[in-house]
């Protein structure tokens, strides 16, 4: 029976390009198990969009003398190109700027006011003499009151991940001009996260699915006790509040970004022509959703979004939050101001992509941080996907192209070793598929991996080239079954390296797309006609290795 599945992705916020941190993160992760269980014949709905709201964004518009929405649409076009380079499968990459999730947030806003779960207070507001204007969160810095570091923003602290108010930073001071600011009472609505301690903890206590950084992290936030969150601000730049009298505050960034995979929904629903088409993946109960996002995000989607969905009722709770952990480059933290960072756009300009999304998934930070460097990136490009997968593929398709007319060798009788392999082969598939639809992406592409080393030991034993001459016959059932094996591998990596997955399939003379063949070993038949072989990954010169390091922490 086909499962229905929500792939929810994080929304990146659009003040600047992709960089690897992002990728690796989680539009990587979200896309391998997306393109497997596509295969797998599941309903599969993979959004998310941009994040067009919030301070990052109106900083960044500030410092270029633009509009915020000239910013966010100049990223959001620079985003789409990014998913099509590098092959990241979204149903639907929209923003929080349409007319859309405007409804679908102020819809939330309104029925949880209703139902009590959000309320007016007042809040004490950090307010710059200096600048003379209120200094939205990011606007001001501090020390953290949980884990003392002294950088930490008024809305979150990156070293301990903790969400916080502005007022709760110590000692705070104007990002903009370093003074300290003055905090004055103004008016908001507070989401009341404390009513639904109880139930979150009840809940988060039975997903024994999670990876276990999410679910301690979890753990520990619901023993500190939740704390209601003001979730509106004194800014013109967001989501309106849907009532009267509040016409110069905007709805809190956070609050609506979350509900994006629901707006996000709904619009792929409409864009089909079918209203109503969006309940399926939020309301029927055997439908799973899964939340790829960066570890800095986990109480967001592990604790607000489900109170909020709590409190609102109906709909569906996250499934499984699988958050990475951190990619470091060059054995340093990734530091977009300090430009020690890989941005994407700049990749896709020199290379093709799957040597990125190999390595990425091969070494991703799955359950620990990891490392990017090019020295590996070339290394791996060159030792693995050519010399390993390339040279196999590479020596077979060309082999037989020559000597059998362009076609599939008919196999004869299997030997032990032979039928071991193809069984190896079918097992791999079937080990890749479980390991991907867990979530554990880095083994997922170790495994498919080995098969390709096995398959080219196999050849050295068996020889078909020398052996050509004397036994046409033993030569090209060998062949034949490397040909089986090099097809498991097509299927086995095409959540990793779609583009070569691809293009070996045409090679191989199947026609169509390898999506409409689903996750199963396709043997070739006997005189199946061949494409011209052609080599699936490039060889690159080791002077990369210096050149694109010298351009890291470049201004
Ligand atoms: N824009 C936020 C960030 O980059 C992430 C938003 S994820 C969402 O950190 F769920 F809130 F959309
Ligand atoms: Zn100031």
């Amino acid at each position: 029976m086909a499962e229905k599945i929500l792939v929810a992705v994080a929304w990146p916020y659009a003040n600047g390009p992709l960089h690897l941190g992002h990728i690796a993160g989680a539009y990587l992760p979200a896309d391998i198990f997306a393109r497997y269980h596509r295969l797998k014949g599941n309903e599969v709905l993979m959004v998310s969009g941009s994040d067009q709201h919030g301070t990052p964004i109106t900083i960044k518009a500030e410092q270029e003398g633009k509009t915020p929405a000239e910013i966010a649409g100049r990223y959001h076009r620079d985003f789409l190109e990014s998913w099509q380079g590098l092959g990241i499968s979204f149903d639907l990459f929209t923003t929080t700027g349409t007319a859309n999730h405007a409804q679908v947030t102020q819809d939330i806003f309104l029925t949880l006011l209703k139902k009590g779960y959000i309320y007016k207070g007042s809040m004490s507001q950090p307010y710059c003499p200096q600048c003379k204007r209120f200094l939205p969160d990011r606007y001001i810095e501090g020390t953290c009151p949980f884990c003392h570091s002294t950088g930490a923003r008024g809305d979150q602290c990156d070293d301990c991940g903790k969400p916080m108010n502005p007022a709760e930073l110590v000692s705070p001071r104007c990002r903009l001009c370093g003074t300290a600011p003055q905090f004055q009472d103004s008016e908001h609505f507070f989401l009341k996260l404390s009513a639904f301690q109880d139930k979150l903890a009840a809940w988060a206590g039975e997903q024994g699915q999670w990876r276990p950084n999410v679910y301690a992290l979890t753990q520990r936030y619901l023993k500190e006790g939740l704390k209601d969150r003001a979730i509106t601000r004194d800014i013109g730049w967001g989501v309106a509040v849907p009532l009267e009298g509040y016409e110069g505050k905007r709805i809190y960034v956070w609050f609506e970004a979350v509900i994006g995979y629901l707006s996000a929904t709904k619009e792929w629903a409409k864009s089909r022509g079918d209203g109503e088409g969006w309940r399926p993946f939020w309301q029927d109960k055997d439908t799973k959703s899964y939340y790829f996002i960066g570890k800095d995000n986990i109480p967001f989607h592990t604790i607000i979004w489900p109170a909020m969905l709590m409190g609102y009722g109906g709909l569906n709770l996250p499934y499984d939050v699988p958050a990475n952990e951190f990619l470091t480059i060059e054995g340093k933290k990734l530091s977009t101001s300090r430009n020690w960072a890989v941005w994407l756009p700049d990749y896709l300009s020199r290379y093709d992509p799957d040597p990125l999304r190999y390595l990425l998934s091969i070494n991703m930070p799955d359950t620990g941080d990891t490392d990017f460097s090019w020295r590996e990136f070339f290394r791996r490009n060159n030792d693995e996907l050519v010399a390993t997968y390339g040279n196999l593929v590479n020596r077979v398709l060309t082999f037989v192209y020559r000597n059998f007319e362009g076609g599939v060798p008919q196999s004869g009788k299997l030997d032990d070793q032979s039928q071991k392999l193809l069984d190896k082969a079918e097992e791999t598939l079937k080990n890749v598929g479980e390991l991907i639809s867990q979530c554990h992406f880095k083994q997922g592409a170790m495994a498919a991996m080995a098969l390709a080393q096995e398959a080219n030991r196999y050849l050295d034993d068996k020889s078909p080239w020398k052996i050509i001459k004397e036994d046409k016959e033993t030569a090209a059932t060998s062949l034949y079954v490397a040909l089986g094996v090099i097809s498991a591998l097509k299927t086995a990596l095409y959540p990793f390296l779609p583009f070569s997955s691809q293009k070996l399939h045409r090679m191989m003379g199947f026609g169509g797309t390898i999506e409409s063949d689903g996750w199963k070993l396709m043997l070739p038949t006997g005189g199946q006609k061949l494409g011209e072989p052609e080599p699936l990954f490039t060889k690159l010169d080791e002077n990369l290795v210096d050149e694109e390091t010298a351009r890291l922490g470049q201004a």
